[in-house]
């Protein structure tokens, strides 16, 4: 079992850490099974599981759903789980329920929380009530509607020294590491370097102290992802394309099933059919 200390580890011993998104158990069996160490049950699911434009719309009582699945197929990895928009944005009391039902009943290992500074305050509450938290700055997609649309962040002087900010005051409220998102690389590498947590980017740059993608964005299984920074590990929406059509050709031609594919009820049965009903139980 990965845990929070070995991931600390992996930035002294200058391993790069890895990790990727999970909504469901097989899901989260494969990619723990391939050793990623760290499965984010993003709120991405909003886009990719719903359909949605963005992620405002996922509940804390959809978080759990998915979370609770996924952790069925996990074994090794770290467990971290989204808090949905509208679950911190309320009472650090209530907030910290809220994070004790995702731990209770799902069974991961830490939340996440996007947000700088400002959430300095609740982060170290969250912390105190021995849950970990990974951070999340830079584009953060909860805040879309104040940000105007999906842009990189850190392109003025103003914006750089926010994020530097932000990435010291998360660490320093006690974040275990913290996502970097659409941030340039020189930015990134400059927090990463003052930060003695890990960085784990996504559209940051290769400086960062691990990566985080989508599962289905970079398996090239959403056909609708196309970004700057994602690299494709592989099409399966086209291999899906493929195989649902050649079975709809064979279903229709009368390829599929075939004998081998089919049940037999056996010799014995075969001649008293044979007997009783003749031609009927011939395969032709
Ligand atoms: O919701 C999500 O999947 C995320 C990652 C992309 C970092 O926040």
């Amino acid at each position: 079992m990965i845990t929070i200390n070995d991931i600390k580890k992996k930035k002294k011993n200058n391993e790069r850490i890895v990790a990727l998104t999970a909504y469901d158990y097989l899901t989260g069996y494969l990619v723990d099974s391939c050793g990623i160490d760290i499965v984010l049950v993003g709120d991405s699911l909003g886009m990719v599981i719903k359909g949605e434009n963005d992620t405002l719309n996922v509940t804390l009582e959809e978080m759990i759903y998915h979370a609770k699945i996924v952790r069925k197929g996990v074994k090794n990895s770290f467990l971290v789980v989204d808090l949905p928009f509208g679950s911190f944005h309320i009472t650090a009391e209530d907030t910290i329920r809220n994070c004790i039902r995702i731990i209770k009943e799902t069974g991961a290992n830490g939340v996440k929380i996007e947000g700088g500074k400002k959430r300095y305050e609740l982060i170290k509450k969250i912390v105190d009530s021995e849950i970990p938290v990974m951070g999340h700055i830079g584009l953060t997609p909860q805040s879309i509607n104040v940000f105007g649309g999906y842009r990189v962040q850190g392109k003025s002087e103003k914006r750089i020294e926010e994020l530097i900010e932000d990435a010291i005051f998360l660490e320093r409220a006690g974040c275990f590491s913290i996502v970097l998102e659409l941030v340039p690389w020189e930015v990134s590498k400059i927090i990463t370097e003052k930060l003695n947590i890990p960085t784990i980017g996504i559209g940051s740059g290769p400086f960062c102290d691990g990566q985080v993608l989508v599962f289905h964005d970079m398996l090239g299984f959403n056909p609708f992802a196309d970004f700057k920074f994602l690299r494709k590990y592989a099409n399966l929406s086209q291999e899906i394309e493929k195989g649902i059509k050649n079975y709809i050709k064979d279903v229709k031609n009368g390829d599929y099933p075939s004998e081998s594919e089919s049940f037999t009820v056996g010799k014995k049965l075969k001649s008293f059919l044979e007997e009783k009903y003749g031609d009927n139980t011939k395969n032709k």
